[in-house]
């Protein structure tokens, strides 16, 4: 089974040296270098999948929005744990097991930490991304139920941009391979989906749900069926 980012449509792996370095400082350490890589590599397959479910059902975007506009926030949502491990010296998200609380603070401050780099870059190129791509990284972790982070924010309190994302992402990370976990197949990060649905706007998950079970997955090599 082809696991790798070679096989991914417009993901070689220059490309995503040449696109990260532009926001990123990489600074040649192996560390950082990795959890860029692989966060990045998280962040584009999140993309296509997103992509696939926003064309299949463009009713959940609000008028005149552009998905288009969404797919850079999807790929950098997780740009600040490089920048994290680059600050710490460690990679936060390999550890086994659970994290001790000051990790798991550290671990906590990527969505605002990456909402301020890429306020930076907004601010710089002003022209060259949508400011959404800022809220939907300051929210990715927020919950319906209030009580994800970094500000607690509860069911319509949390932009619509970043709802949609957090459950691609959780969909994603289920069903990608990591350092602490191996691959799930579909039906087990469905159920950990719906056993988790109090994370989720009621609405989009529905929809969601019926696009991961209408097949619209089953052709893409990295994930398990
Ligand atoms: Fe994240
Ligand atoms: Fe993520």
């Amino acid at each position: 089974m082809p696991n790798n980012i070679e096989t991914l449509p417009g993901a070689s792996i220059p490309s995503i040296r040449n696109e990260f370095s532009d926001l990123l400082h990489l600074d040649g350490n192996h560390i950082v270098n990795q959890v860029a890589y692989r966060w990045l590599r998280h962040g584009i397959r999140e993309a296509k999948i997103f992509e696939m479910f926003i064309s299949q059902n463009p009713h959940v975007l609000p008028e005149g929005i552009q998905y288009q506009d969404l797919l850079e926030g999807v790929k950098y949502h997780d740009i600040a744990k490089p920048e994290l491990t680059r600050i710490h010296g460690r990679d936060f998200w390999s550890i086994p097991g659970d994290l001790t609380d000051e990790e798991w603070k550290i671990m906590q401050l990527h969505p605002v930490i990456g909402a301020a780099m890429l306020n930076q870059y907004y601010e710089e190129n002003p022209n060259r991304m949508s400011r959404i791509i800022i809220s939907m990284t300051l929210n990715h972790h927020e919950h319906y139920d209030g009580l994800g982070y970094p500000n607690r924010k509860k069911g319509t309190q949390i932009p619509w941009e970043a709802r949609l994302l957090t459950i691609v992402d959780n969909f994603t990370a289920g069903i990608e391979s990591r350092p602490y976990s191996g691959r799930e197949k579909i039906p087990l990060v469905m159920a950990y989906l719906n056993e988790h649905a109090n994370f989720f706007d009621p609405n989009y998950l529905r929809v969601f749900i019926d696009f991961v079970k209408s097949g619209a997955l089953a052709d893409m090599p990295w994930i398990k069926q």
